[in-house]
């Protein structure tokens, strides 16, 4: 027979017809008479009540129906007479598809850490929160690529492997097949990549954006959506070193519209969770509420439903990084010495603590920053007349702090080659890119939206290794 899934079963209504549903066992409990077994298989939050009449079965067969263990039942489909539930299903033939030792296996029924389940991120789909995640996951990406597409934007592949370092940062991860033991020496002593596989050093992107912007320089709108891996040592709530990220490039886009656009997606994103996400997003507020019972009433978050309409109540408030400044010197935590970095006028750069004072505390709503000072900006943003500032805009977001990073995009090839070389970014290496500035170069804009980011506001989940399947992080390459 057919298999149905758990989530259509509990929207059914075809009461009496039988039915064959398959899964991991959640729960069992009862009595002689009678035994209940709540039946996941991942299509939804909620379980399907198994009813098993033990004058039915076997009590041997019964006892392997264990936490974990993986069954195909066969019943009636009938109305709940219990709470909980419209639906439930009469047992009529239970296959035992894979036992599941409750003496070893490492999910209880009850409620376990975070940091246990990251442990054990092999078995934690399988519970409610990571399952809900998971879900969310798949939704969003599915609703990130439905906005892209309805607005005409075209999906491009950018490499994973490459020679460039995007962000000038230097924070990547080098890919070679060179004997780490035996390195080939030139003759002044230094590695010889003319050995290693590509011929040259090479590394994993830290952003597709260059590759994205030769793409929009002829097809006008375009987007990436892939893996991005940064080697910063940043052991924090916030930061992966292997994440994904969204990349639109547009070309004929100007700051303004740069920001309108972000802004829409944002918006269209968190409304498509509203809408799609509807249980999962329920459980998961549920459940933030039980974590935040402990905390003083002061400090506990919004609820997740409200915080997410909340943000699409209100534009977006923006404001140039100078008036940012001025808000933040003048603001209590900064006079009380409160900040972990004070506040030290134009040219400091943002820490997370002081993004989230501007939207939670001084705005009251998501904020976009613009026309950050050049120094602490990448070498490709467009350069402001006061030859001081350039045309970037981060999103900052409540929890979150920064969730898009972007700019106007250096057009003039002039002023970019003079931007690198005061940068000390090497002109030959970057040849292909700067071909697109000498040969028809246009005004064009894009940015950057961290996925596990969005993802840590829309699930209300506060660390960003509990939003992704498999995290990497410093120290921590595990599965
Ligand atoms: O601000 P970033 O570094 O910008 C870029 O990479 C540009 N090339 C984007 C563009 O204009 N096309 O990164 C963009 C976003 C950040 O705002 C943040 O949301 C996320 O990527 N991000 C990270 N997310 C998780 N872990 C990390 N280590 C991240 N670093 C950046
Ligand atoms: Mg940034």
């Amino acid at each position: 027979m057919q298999r149905t899934k758990v989530a259509d079963l509990l929207r059914s209504n075809e009461i009496g017809k039988t039915f064959t549903v398959k899964g991991w066992v959640r729960t069992r409990r009862g009595n002689k008479q009678v035994n209940f077994v709540a039946l996941n298989d991942g299509s939804g939050i909620n379980n399907l009540q198994i009813v098993v009449d033990m004058e039915q079965f076997d009590e041997a067969l019964v006892r392997r129906i264990t936490t974990g263990a993986a069954i195909s039942v066969d019943g009636e489909l009938q109305k709940s007479q219990g709470s909980g539930q419209n639906v439930e299903l009469l047992a009529k033939t239970i296959e035992i598809l894979g036992d599941s030792d409750p003496d070893k296996y490492p999910l209880q029924p009850k409620k376990h850490s975070l940091e246990f389940l990251r442990e054990i991120a092999h078995l934690r789909f399988r519970t409610n929160t990571f399952g809900a995640i998971a879900r969310v996951r798949h939704s969003m990406i599915f609703a990130v690529h439905e906005f892209f597409n309805k607005k005409g934007f075209y999906n491009i592949h950018t490499p994973i492997i490459t020679a460039s370092d995007a962000e000038g940062a230097g924070e990547m991860f080098q890919v070679t097949t060179l004997d780490l033991d035996k390195l080939p020496r030139t003759e002044d002593g230094k590695i010889d990549y003319s050995k290693d596989f590509f011929g040259k050093p090479t590394n994993l992107t830290v952003s597709g954006q260059l590759e994205g912007e030769l793409a929009a320089l002829a097809m006008s709108e375009i987007y990436t959506f892939g893996p991005t891996f940064r080697a910063e040592n940043s052991n924090t709530s916030r930061h992966l070193s292997e994440f994904w990220m969204i990349e639109p490039e547009m070309a004929f886009y100007e700051l303004k519209d740069n920001m309108d656009l972000a802004e829409e997606f944002l918006r269209y994103l968190i409304q498509y969770a509203l809408e799609n996400c509807k249980d999962d997003l329920e459980f998961l507020s549920q459940r933030q509420q039980q974590e935040e019972k402990g905390k003083k009433e002061a400090d506990r978050a919004m609820e997740l439903i409200e915080k997410l309409k909340f943000v699409l109540e209100d534009d977006f408030a923006r404001v140039t990084y100078t008036e940012a400044i001025q808000i933040l010197e003048n603001s209590k935590p900064n006079k009380k010495n409160q900040f972990n970095y004070p506040v030290k006028g134009f040219g400091t750069d943002l820490q997370s603590e002081h993004e989230r004072y501007l939207v939670e505390k001084h705005f009251k709503k998501p904020v976009i920053l613009t026309d950050y000072p050049k120094e602490i900006k990448a070498f490709y943003m467009k350069l402001n007349d006061d030859n001081n500032t350039v045309r970037a805009m981060d999103v900052l977001f409540p929890q979150i702090g920064e969730i898009i990073g972007g700019s106007q995009r250096e057009e003039s090839y002039e002023k970019l080659t003079s931007r690198m070389a005061e940068m000390n970014i090497p002109e030959e290496e970057m040849w292909w890119f700067l071909d697109t500035r000498r040969y028809g170069s246009v005004p064009h804009s894009g940015f950057g939206l961290g996925f596990e980011r969005l993802m840590l506001f829309v699930t209300g989940m506060t660390n960003i290794r509990d939003v992704i399947p498999f995290p990497r992080a410093p120290k921590s390459a595990e599965f």
